[in-house]
């Protein structure tokens, strides 16, 4: 079983070296597996009913395309990849930005790698479920998404150092501080995504490079000013502004966690959600709404959670106002005319 994710904070951090904090979802997804003779792939969604079948030949496109590129990658690594028939079942919301693609990859490694009986570390399967992203279908994806789905815990937050892969499970007990994380849907549709995401990561490589650093974690809150003088680009300096302060805002949550307030960490996630909508411009209106509402409702802290333009929103909020918050979120967006969100959890 591999959960879906939420990120507490630290977006866009992954693939910039630097620090995230997500938790693990009560969704997850199951891969189960019998070997078969042949040297292909038979594989059926239970959700949609689906099957496909695929050998080594061929490009896989779609759903099945993430089965496959955890196939190919193992491979790449030198696992012996037994044919198999394997069937998936998943109540982690699809195109949610909740990692359904992550929590897939991993339940098919796992399953994968018992039918070949390999020896497959879980400490090595986040950055070999990357590649598989990256390498096989395609997206420039940061380490957060596998890394949270293989390695979180119930009860913590997963604070991980995604360029040593150093992790601490950070105790996140929401119910004994009388709270709810609320997840809301926007509905609001990814349009633009891909190109986007590919767009900031380039624009954080370049900024790096031409800062004569490895990554945007090398810079810290106090070199900050100094960095951002040397941009030229106004843009760019927005780019790095973010991921440069909300690597901050992680381990100040982690403080603040570790110190068990809790509550602490809500002007964190909602000046996270400033700076992603005015420095990283990766919001949409829907989410605006989502945030501004909740916080307008009582909400400690509020802000969209994953790779942007759409997805989620998460609202800690205290445990009695959880419903006036939901409600509240969905009579602004009625009233705004947009598509209904769904309580996610
Ligand atoms: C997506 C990616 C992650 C990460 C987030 C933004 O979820 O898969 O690697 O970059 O966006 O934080």
């Amino acid at each position: 079983m591999s959960p879906g994710r939420v990120n507490l904070i630290g977006e866009h951090t992954d693939y910039n070296d630097g620090f995230v904090l997500p938790f693990a979802l009560p969704h997850a997804t199951a891969v189960s597996g019998t070997r078969i003779p042949e040297r292909h792939w038979v594989v059926t969604s239970e959700q949609t009913g689906e099957t496909v079948t695929f050998d080594l030949s061929e490009k896989v496109e779609g759903w099945a395309a993430y089965v496959a590129a955890v196939v190919w990658v193992l491979r790449e690594a030198g696992v012996d990849v037994p044919g198999a028939q394997l069937r998936i079942t998943s109540d982690v919301p699809f195109g949610a930005g909740l990692s359904s693609s992550a929590a897939l990859e991993c339940a098919t490694m796992a399953v994968l790698a018992d039918l070949a009986e390999a020896d497959l570390p879980l400490r090595d399967r986040p950055r070999l479920a990357q590649r598989a992203e990256n390498e096989y279908v395609g997206a420039p994806t940061g380490i957060m998404d596998q890394a949270a789905s293989t390695l979180c815990q119930e009860g913590h937050a997963l604070f991980l150092d995604c360029r040593s892969l150093a992790t601490e499970q950070v105790p996140f007990d929401l119910a004994a501080a009388g709270l709810k994380i609320l997840v809301v849907d926007s509905k609001a549709p990814h349009a633009h995504v891909d190109g986007e995401y590919a767009a900031r990561r380039k624009a954080c490589e370049e900024a790096a490079g031409i800062l004569g650093v490895a990554a945007l974690r090398d810079i810290d809150v106090a070199g900050l000013p100094d960095a951002l003088a040397k941009l030229d680009d106004e843009t760019m300096r927005r780019r790095v502004r973010h991921v440069v302060t909300e690597d901050q805002r992680v381990l100040d949550t982690v403080a603040a966690l570790r110190a068990g307030d809790l509550r602490a960490a809500g002007p964190l996630m909602t000046a996270s959600h400033e700076s992603m909508r005015d420095d990283y411009e990766i919001t949409v209106p829907q989410v605006d709404t989502a945030v501004r509402v909740a916080l307008e409702h009582g909400a400690h802290g509020a802000r969209m959670t994953g790779g942007g333009f759409g997805g989620c929103v998460l609202a800690l909020v205290d445990e009695e106002d959880c419903d006036a918050v939901e409600a509240a979120v969905r009579e602004a967006f009625a009233a705004n005319g947009f598509t209904p969100p769904t309580p996610s959890w």
